[in-house]
């Protein structure tokens, strides 16, 4: 598919077949995510990547009541096939910026990151996997755990030190999957709203 046309056809699907994805096709999806720029190229981010039931169950019960587990919107959400769990240590930044290639950065030794850059790589991560998803004609879902990151990467095991900023859910779109959320409610802005040329 050509780049503008993932991009137009891109959208946050919340209902997805439960048909396990082939092996190669989540390669491809997760060799897209190692692909992102990251500052320093400090290539920190990693996936924790649930494709087993029962590690997929753990998750879940981690980040969700069992009350939207069972409604329509969380059925439809909890039966894709994959999760796909960003991680990120700062520590992994600071130690990369103290190198010697990095001595000469502001953010060399810096104590308060103003832009917390293992959450940028961390999205750009995300949105990777969300494009090449939509390239593979593929549903895909970004969501926030709801204050539970903590209890989300501690069920899978995950070290202390990486932080997480939401999940990925990945898979076929179900057959009577339609546009939902935000974007049914409310229209896109349009390009006069947003840029601002030469200046605000
Ligand atoms: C930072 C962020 C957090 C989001 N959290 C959720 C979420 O928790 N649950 C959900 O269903 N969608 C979530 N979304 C998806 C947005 O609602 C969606 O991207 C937006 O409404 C535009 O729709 P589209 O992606 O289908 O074009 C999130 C998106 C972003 C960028």
């Amino acid at each position: 598919m050509q780049l503008e046309e993932v991009l137009r056809r891109r959208r946050m699907t919340r209902r997805f077949e439960a048909t396990p994805l082939r092996p190669e096709t989540l390669g491809r999806l997760l060799d897209a995510a190692r692909r992102v720029p990251s500052a320093g190229f400090t290539q920190a981010v990693e996936v924790v990547v649930l494709t087993q039931h029962a590690a997929r169950q753990r998750f879940w019960a981690a980040v969700a009541d069992p009350g939207w587990v069972e409604d329509r919107e969380g059925a439809g959400i909890v039966s894709a096939p994959v999760v796909v769990v960003p991680v990120v240590s700062p520590a992994a930044y600071r130690d990369r910026y103290q190198e010697r290639d990095k001595t000469t950065s502001s953010l060399a030794g810096a104590e308060g990151w103003g832009i917390p850059y293992w959450l940028v790589d961390a999205s750009f991560c995300v949105l990777a996997l969300l494009l090449a998803a939509e390239n593979e004609h593929l549903g895909a879902l970004f969501f926030h755990l709801q204050g539970h990151e903590a209890a989300a990467l501690a069920a899978l095991g995950v070290p202390p030190a990486y932080q997480t900023i939401g999940a990925v859910a990945l898979g076929t779109r179900a057959p009577d999957e339609q546009p939902s959320g935000s974007p049914t409610r409310r229209a896109r802005r349009g390009l006069d709203e947003l840029v601002h040329r030469e200046g605000w």
